[in-house]
């Protein structure tokens, strides 16, 4: 495991950023995506002088700490004055244990809890760290605010701007997210583009935009974005009463919630919340797994791919965090895999089935951990939080070609849910409540 950084210089109550690869220090009272000086990918800096208990989280009936779950943890974010913030009452997602998800992840005698980030106010992980970014935004005054995305960035961005009264300028590629993604966007008013070309291809042309005009990065390079997203840490161990997993599993896709991930592990050992780390497990998509393959050289060749995934939301090729994921992953002593889009939708109608739900990528980590534990990667009796992204109603087309449809191999799906039809007859009926009761 690589070793954690000692504690940083007291950094005075100011918004201001470092740069992970020449440590240069901006200030963050305009809008920062990279460093100005080599490029690099910023964090933002958090005191960490500071000591701190459970105790310092309890918030106060009434007060912005107590609505939301992100800004409970306010004293580990970056500091925004209250009367700047917008939130949606953001987090205090629910932790389920279940002990079918353990059975189907071969846990025996080991647990499996999935976080659910599907109940957040547009139904994905996202806002979490939109609520961080767009007060920041509202903080500095931005005239707008962009971002490219799979779906879920852009309905909260929609969503959060909306809030704030900000332009939102979305760039989508083109027939390749969820409908349900795209009418939320659109629905929430934010202009939104099409892009011929993949998820890559999108940011890639934002970030030109950027370059050279006065806008607002919200996707996850922007560093106050993944400081909302350290809160799903926080509150997994909150919900565990501090008390430190063996496995945190997450998706990945541009890899901003791995890097955040690590860096909310590293800030609860450095200010005292937690005295050892979990390891993290990253999961992609097999056809969309550039980080597993340069995990799996040791970290030593990267190589972009052009990705294919049923998984809209992490059909990514070349992920924009890799640096800052790369170095959660040596901190904790993770794992990065990947997984065929055909266990992922077995893992996804399990988590639908026994009623918790979730959309396709989110299923990740359990497909990812039963891969693991089957492989000897993951003990057996070792307890594991899954991290489930995003809502079952986030994409309704990937549940009916599931249920629906055979595979491409013409066999029938592992959790297929056929509808019924019947003629109008009260002994067509009956039947049917038969074979439900009897089998
Ligand atoms: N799960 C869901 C549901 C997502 O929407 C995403 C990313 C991920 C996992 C992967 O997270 O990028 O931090 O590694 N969605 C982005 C978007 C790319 O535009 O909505 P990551």
């Amino acid at each position: 495991m690589a070793s954690l950084a000692s504690p940083s210089p007291r950094i005075p109550a100011a918004l201001t950023v470092t740069c992970m690869d020449c440590g240069a220090v901006h200030g963050a009272e305009h809008a920062v995506s990279i460093c100005l000086a080599c490029g690099g990918l910023l964090d933002a800096n958090i005191d960490l002088c500071q000591r701190l208990t459970p105790a310092d989280f309890v918030a106060e009936r009434g007060s912005i700490e107590a609505q939301s779950g992100v800004w409970r943890f306010r004293k580990l974010l970056p500091p925004i004055s209250v009367d700047r913030i917008v939130t949606r009452h953001e987090g205090n997602n629910p932790l389920f244990h279940d002990q079918r998800l353990a059975d189907y992840a071969g846990l025996s005698g080991g647990q499996f809890a999935i976080k659910h980030e599907g109940h957040n106010p547009t139904g994905s992980f996202k806002d979490r760290g939109m609520t961080v970014a767009v007060s920041h935004a509202n903080t500095i005054g931005a005239r707008v605010i962009a971002c490219a995305s799979t779906g879920n960035t852009s309905a909260a961005l929609g969503s959060y701007a909306a809030s704030a009264g900000i332009p939102a300028l979305v760039l989508i590629p083109e027939g390749k997210i969820s409908a349900s993604k795209l009418s939320q966007t659109i629905a929430y008013g934010a202009t939104v583009v099409h892009v011929e070309g993949d998820f890559d291809v999108a940011l890639k042309l934002l970030r030109e935009l950027i370059g050279s005009f006065d806008v607002y990065l919200a996707n996850s390079v922007n560093p106050f974005r993944p400081e909302g997203q350290k809160t799903i840490v926080f509150e997994i161990l909150d919900d565990l009463e501090w008390q430190v997993p063996d496995v945190i599993a997450l998706p990945g896709g541009n890899l901003g919630n791995t890097a955040a991930f690590g860096k909310a592990l590293s800030e609860a050992y450095q200010v005292g919340l937690i005295s050892k780390l979990p390891q993290l497990v990253t999961v992609q998509a097999a056809g969309a797994a550039p980080f597993a393959a340069y995990y799996e050289s040791g970290f030593d060749q990267y190589e972009p791919v052009q990705a294919e995934t049923i998984a809209t939301a992490i059909k990514i090729g070349d992920p924009a965090s890799l640096a800052r994921a790369r170095r959660s992953i040596e901190l904790t002593g993770g794992i990065v895999t990947s997984v065929p889009d055909d266990d992922l939708l077995d893992a996804k109608a399990l988590i639908d089935r026994i009623g918790i739900g979730c959309e396709p990528a989110s299923a990740a980590s359990l497909a990812g951990v039963r891969k693991l534990v089957a492989s000897g990667e993951i003990a057996p009796d070792a307890t594991v939080v899954g991290v489930v992204t995003a809502s079952i109603l986030k994409d309704t087309d990937a549940i009916v070609g599931y249920h629906l449809h055979d595979d491409d191999a013409g066999q029938r799906r592992e959790f297929a849910n056929r509808p019924i039809s019947i003629p109008a007859t009260l002994d067509a009926l009956k039947k049917v409540l038969d074979d439900a009761v009897h089998g």
